[in-house]
């Protein structure tokens, strides 16, 4: 097991891309503290969790609350002892042009992406220094490499989590913290669909997206939990500060 005695903290684990990170986590052995605003949500991958021998906690918020981060992150690593992976994964998109994104909308999903990612960083980080080691992983988008449309404040916000990714790496590669982030394609998740569905022809708009692959369909949310355990483990012992693309050949094509 790559993660035998690890903790680590899964933010958006209630759903998609941080559910399967979650449970692909805790098979290779982390204890796997789960969060979430959806309580229902991460209840259900706490209960799968437990199904496959896994052991893990919820905690049931905003990300984008500096409180709630810090009491948080601080909680589980002194109750568990430790702390050793960060997967921020919580994020959302509105859609709209800079033109017509209403600036109500823009702020909460910088805030979710953003600050979902900075504050528990900035939360975390302090802990991984103490120990000298830790494994931090962003979830950025393939859109904030080769830019998309009608997404602007997603992916603005993702563009600064690349930003930020960078920085940290470097900030802290000699704490022995290591920093990457995930590009991801279009991954079959409630995101991507609750995406679609924002369309005048959502089939039309699917379809343009699933030919924009080179491999011609979506990926899965266990395909990135695979890449995101290669970055949490020691088997990236000398990566970071690395946006991986894991886009079934979209940037590419
Ligand atoms: N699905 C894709 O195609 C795709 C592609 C590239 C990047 N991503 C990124 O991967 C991450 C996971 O996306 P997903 O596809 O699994 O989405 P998802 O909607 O299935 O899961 C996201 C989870 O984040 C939670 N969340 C959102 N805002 C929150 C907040 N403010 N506080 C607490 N929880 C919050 C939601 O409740 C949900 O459970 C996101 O950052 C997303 O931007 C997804």
């Amino acid at each position: 097991m790559k993660l035998a005695g690890r903790v680590a903290i899964i933010t958006g684990g209630g759903s998609g891309i941080g559910r399967a990170g979650a449970a692909l986590f805790a098979r290779e052995g982390a204890f796997a503290a789960l969060v979430d605003r959806d309580g229902n949500g991460v209840a259900e991958t706490l209960a799968m969790l437990r199904e496959s021998g896994g052991e893990g906690s919820i905690h049931v918020g905003d990300v984008g609350d500096a409180d709630f981060a810090r009491l948080t992150v601080e909680g589980v690593a002194a109750s568990r002892g430790r702390l050793d992976v960060l997967m921020t994964a919580a994020g959302f998109s509105c859609g709209g042009t800079v033109v017509d994104t209403d600036p109500a909308d823009w702020d909460a999903v910088f805030r979710a992406n953003v600050g979902g990612t900075w504050l528990w960083a900035r939360a975390a980080v302090p802990i991984m220094q103490r120990q000298r080691k830790g494994a931090i992983i962003t979830l950025a988008s393939q859109l904030a490499i080769a830019g998309g449309k009608g997404n602007s404040a997603y992916i603005a916000a993702k563009g600064a989590i690349i930003g930020l990714t960078r920085t940290m790496a470097v900030d802290f590669a000699t704490d022995g913290i290591r920093v990457n982030a995930l590009a991801p394609g279009a991954i079959d998740t409630p995101l991507l669909r609750h995406s679609f569905a924002r369309h005048a022809d959502p089939d039309a708009v699917r379809e343009a997206s699933l030919q924009r692959h080179a491999m011609k369909r979506f990926g899965r949310a266990e395909e990135i939990a695979a890449a995101a355990l290669y970055l949490a483990s020691d088997d990236s012992s000398f990566t970071t500060g690395v946006v991986l693309p894991v886009d079934g050949g979209w940037l590419a094509a």
